[in-house]
Formats: C-alpha cells, structure tokens, sequence
C-alpha cells in the first residue's frame, strides 16, 4: 500500500513502551527505504531531553535488543527528533511549533500520526491538548492512536470515546490491541474463511467447547503501580481473550473490509451473555513458589504491592455465546499470571463419535456411559510460542491388545508456522505499518470497545473471593469447579504442547 509522507509524533517519547516496542518496530520498518524516506519521527514528553540525547535513549534501545548495524546511528540521526512538553505536559502551543517547522523542513504535507504511549489518566489532557492548539486539523490526515487500557469500566471508556470524538472523527481512531497485531492471531481468521472443511463443522452441532487459555510465567514485574489498580480481568481479560473469543465465534464478513470485519465482531460480541460473577468466574492471585528451580516471591511481596492487596493476577471464566452458531456451547477462558510456562492456545473440542466401538471390554458403548473412551478430536490453535496448529485424532496401534480389542492411540496432524515461514513478525510492526498506510482493521472500534466492557461489567462490580495459587502452578483449585481438565494443558500423554514446556 502507498506510504505518504507523514510525521509520526510519540507522546511518552522516554517512557519503557517506546523503547521497548515503538523504537525497534519503526528502526525495523524503516529499513524499507520508502518508508525511510516518508516517515519523521517527533518523540514529545515532559522531560528536557534534546533531539540528541533522544537519539542516544533510541540507540541505547537498539543496541540492547542486538542491533548493533552501522545503520543504528545513521537512522537515528536522520529521523528522530524530540519535543519537550514541559514540566506539566501542556505546553502544545510548542509542540505545534515544532511540528509545522519540521514539516516545512522535511517537506511533509501535513499527515500526522500521534501515538499515545502514556499512563490512560492524561489521554484526555493530550486528545484536548492536540485539539486545543487546532493540531487535530491539517491540510493533510491525522491519525491518533491510543494504547490499552481503553477505559476502566463500561462508564469510562464511553466517556473517552465521547471526549475524543469531540476532537477527532472514529475513522482517525487507532484502539491498539496488540494481540490483533500478532500474524497467527491474523492467522486464524485466514484459517476459519479461507477453508471450507473446518468452517462447516464450526458451530454447535459439532463443537462441544472451546477452551482459551493466555498463560504466562512472568510475574507483575515493575509494573505494579498499574497493573494493582488495573487486576488481571482488565489487564487481560476484557482486551486480548476477548479479542480471540471474536475471531473464533465470530460470522465470516461479506468481505475484507475493516468495517465488514469489525461489524462481525461486535455482533457476536453483542450476542455473549454476562457471565455469572459467582457461577461463572474463578480469581485468582499467585503466592511464593518455585519456577525453573528458583524461588519466586508471592504478588503481595512484589515492588509496590500493598501487602493486603486483594488484586486478581488469575482468571478463569465460562461464556455462552447465545446465537444460533453457539448457543449451549460453553467458551472457557483461562489467563495469569506466574503460570507454568508462556502458551497462547485455543483449544477446539468437537463432539465425540456418537457410538464408541472400540472399547478394551468388547461392547460398544457410547459418550454419556461412565467410563465409555470415545476421545474427541481437537483442534489445537497455538498462537504463541512454537505457532501452529494440530489436529488430534484417534488411529490404531500396532498389533493387538491382549483382550483382543483394538487399540487406539490419539495421533496428530501439525503444522508449524515456524517450519513453513521462518519466524514471524513483531506485532508492533504490523500494526504501526497499519497506521501509517491507514488500515483501521486489525484496531478496535469504539463499539467494540464497549461491548466488551459492557460484557465485564457485573464482574467488575461484584466483591468476588480471589483464590490463592502457588507461583509455577496452573491456577487456584477453584478452576476446577468450571472445567477441572483443560485439553492445553490438562493430559499427560505426549502432545506438542507440552513437549514444549521446560
Ligand atoms: C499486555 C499486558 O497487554 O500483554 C501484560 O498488559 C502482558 O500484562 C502482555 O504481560 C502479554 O503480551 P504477550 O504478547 O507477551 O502475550
């Protein structure tokens, strides 16, 4: 797609998400000389620094991440600059100085990006700060973007898409969730419509449930002065599950486009039902325990956590997607923190075979007889590490079982996205290009937004009891109370995926 020229201008400019993230995906989509060529970037924060010393904070980035080209210095010279904003963030007055003066230098035509890499509490003051000074209009387009969390509850986050729509117009609105950045998320909706065999059997006559889970073995980190506030069903939960939970069930779009997509998705968004806050939910928060073989503190012990906080770093819940596709068939969604090991995973159960002939005392029998084996297939989507897919399903041993029967043995089909295509992209740089050529797709609508806010809110509001887990174990034993085996995790025969856990 055509690039035009545009200045792309970072507010938070010295903070851990621009190092980390936005540095690195512009260094690495800069290495295309078109892009190099259209793009200036402008970092603005409180902090006195100067373009150079911005410069070097960039560098000192890269370098740590193992760039280490001769092209790191040219690079940063050539297209970072800085603009100070002031000891109390506000001076846009300068900021729009600065902006036009390096427009005319750099011969830009007015297309301007501003990226939000800042605490949620001063979107307002930055989208009135920008409006204020007349930065929102230019002779070319601008795009703002707004990093997660997008509110705190159903209440907040409308009331900041009414403050932003009062500067900018929704098509200028980037919403990032960098989990839609991510390829094999993208992946699965090429998998879901792009293959008429999985499609047809992709409802409730022959899935019997769809279990998520999103674990990670890090802990809070240095993030607590957040993340405490924030809790796990925010932090995750209401963004990046929910995210995956509408690509799964969502309806095939009549085409492509961004909003034919993300129609679909607020639809069936619209259609999960609240979950029961007592039935439905199981919290939970890790205490000390042991990873890899060495001790880890309990959250409470963590940097800045209040030692009687109640916060969940652990959530595990039950969705009905009441629609005719899914109605009855239930949505298990698993995610937290200090978890045995990093697993992004969508895990497809479909019906068992109706009759089971194969069974070790001769009869058939069939699903609901206790004991009865008639193991499902699965479909098993890895979204993170080791991508792919792998379909289980049941083949015969060699030889015979000493009763006579024969014996099954579940087998798999995989694929590696690893093994076909090398590794994949950061998502960051997907979605920066995105915004740059001004693809809203892979970004979230306000409606979306709030539908899925919307789905959270009796939780959030509800005192629920927050369950302990030992550090480097699968969750509270209150998970078992909604699913007590989850098919990631939950088998001890070999399968890839826990072939992969170390
Ligand atoms: C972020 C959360 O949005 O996603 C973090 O704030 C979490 O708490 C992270 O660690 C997980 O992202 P990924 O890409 O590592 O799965």
């Amino acid at each position: 797609s055509q690039i035009d020229p545009h200045l792309f201008v970072i507010f938070g400019a010295t903070g851990d998400l621009t190092k980390r993230k936005l540095i690195p995906a512009l260094y690495h989509l800069m290495q295309d000389e078109d892009v190099a060529r259209r793009c200036v970037v402008l970092g603005a924060a409180r902090s006195d620094w100067t373009d150079e010393r911005f410069r070097e904070a960039a560098r000192t980035a890269l370098r740590e991440q193992g760039y280490a080209e001769e092209t790191v210095d040219a690079w940063c010279t050539r297209n970072l600059h800085y603009q100070c904003l002031g000891p109390e963030g506000n001076d846009y007055e300068g900021l729009r100085e600065r902006v036009e003066q390096l427009e005319r230098h750099r011969n830009l035509t007015g297309n301007r990006v501003f990226y939000f890499s800042l605490p949620p509490s001063i979107y307002t003051q930055a989208i009135e700060g920008l409006g204020a000074v007349g930065l929102n209009t230019s002779s070319g387009w601008s795009r703002v973007v707004v990093e997660k969390p997008f509110g705190h509850d159903l209440d907040s986050a409308q009331r900041l898409n009414e403050r932003v729509h009062q500067h900018f117009d929704e098509d200028q609105v980037y919403r990032i969730d960098h989990y839609l950045g991510k390829e094999t998320v993208q992946n699965l909706m090429a998998f879901r419509f792009g293959n008429a065999l999985f499609e047809s059997m992709w409802n409730r006559e022959h899935i019997d449930r769809v279990e998520i889970t999103v674990a990670e073995p890090l802990g809070v980190g240095g993030r607590a002065g957040y993340y405490d506030q924030s809790g796990h069903v925010r932090d995750m939960v209401q963004n990046h599950l929910t995210q995956l939970l509408s690509l799964v069930a969502m309806e095939p779009p009549a085409s492509m486009d961004a909003d034919a997509i993300r129609d679909e998705k607020v639809k069936v968004l619209n259609a999960v039902q609240q979950p029961d806050p007592r039935a439905d939910v199981a919290l939970g928060q890790y205490r000390a325990g042991t990873m890899g073989g060495e001790p880890v503190p309990g959250y409470r012990d963590e940097p800045d956590v209040p030692a009687d906080s109640d916060t969940e770093t652990f959530a595990a819940m039950r969705l009905n997607v009441a629609n005719w596709r899914w109605q009855g068939v239930p949505f298990f969604l698993r995610t937290g923190k200090r978890l045995p090991r990093k697993l992004t995973q969508i895990a497809v159960r479909f019906q068992s075979a109706p009759v089971s002939l194969f069974q070790a005392d001769g009869g058939p029998c069939v699903p609901r007889d206790a004991d009865c084996e008639a193991a499902p297939n699965e479909l098993l989507i890895t979204l993170q590490p080791d991508e792919g897919f792998d379909l289980r399903f049941e083949v015969k041993a060699p030889g015979n079982s000493d009763d006579g029967s024969m014996p099954l043995e579940t087998q798999q089909l995989s694929f590696s996205y690893q093994d076909a295509f090398g590794p994949v992209p950061d998502a960051y740089e997907t979605l920066l290009r995105d915004i740059i050529v001004g693809d809203p797709t892979l970004f979230v609508r306000a409606d979306e937004v709030e539908a899925s806010w919307q789905l959270y809110t009796p939780l959030l509001e509800t005192d629920l009891p927050v369950h302990s887990y030992e550090a480097g174990t699968w969750g509270p034993d209150a998970v078992d109370r909604l699913l007590p085996t989850w098919t990631s995790t939950g088998r001890t025969r070999s399968h890839r995926a826990e072939a992969t856990s170390s």
